[in-house]
């Protein structure tokens, strides 16, 4: 069963973007472990739905920030995000095609969609808020 463990590797020292990447870190792993346990289609929808929904809202918190302390590579940022909503959205459709069913090659896709995104361009963010927050 895949699971992230938080640990400094993955925190970009600030705290409210920290704070959201650790409550969608949970969601993911409640996602993978329910999977495993075989829970039902209605709870695995409920949680993938969950994820996707925070994970939007996080964007939308961090475009915020980018605004209100003038990051300059925030276009660069929004365009990785709306990338990252147009690949969790076609993971969405392809689970609905499969019969609501996600497979393990699923949850590693997940797994590395949401990791990629706080090591990439969140690192670089958080390292400019670090500074002029
Ligand atoms: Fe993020």
């Amino acid at each position: 069963m895949r699971n992230i463990s938080w640990n400094k590797s993955l925190s970009v020292e600030v705290d409210e973007i920290d704070d959201d990447h650790r409550k969608l870190i949970d969601l993911f792993n409640m996602l993978s472990q329910s999977v495993a346990a075989g829970d039902s289609d209605d709870f695995i929808e409920t949680l993938l739905e969950e994820l996707i929904s925070c994970t939007q809202c996080h964007f939308k918190h961090e475009e915020r920030l980018m605004l209100l302390y003038k990051y300059r590579d925030m276009a660069g940022h929004k365009d990785e995000h709306d990338e990252l909503m147009n690949s969790v959205n076609a993971l969405r459709r392809k689970y609905h095609e499969q019969d609501r069913k996600l497979s393990d090659e699923d949850i590693e896709y997940l797994e590395t969609w949401l990791t990629e995104h706080i090591l990439g361009h969140d690192m670089r963010l958080g390292f400019y808020l670090e500074e002029v927050m």
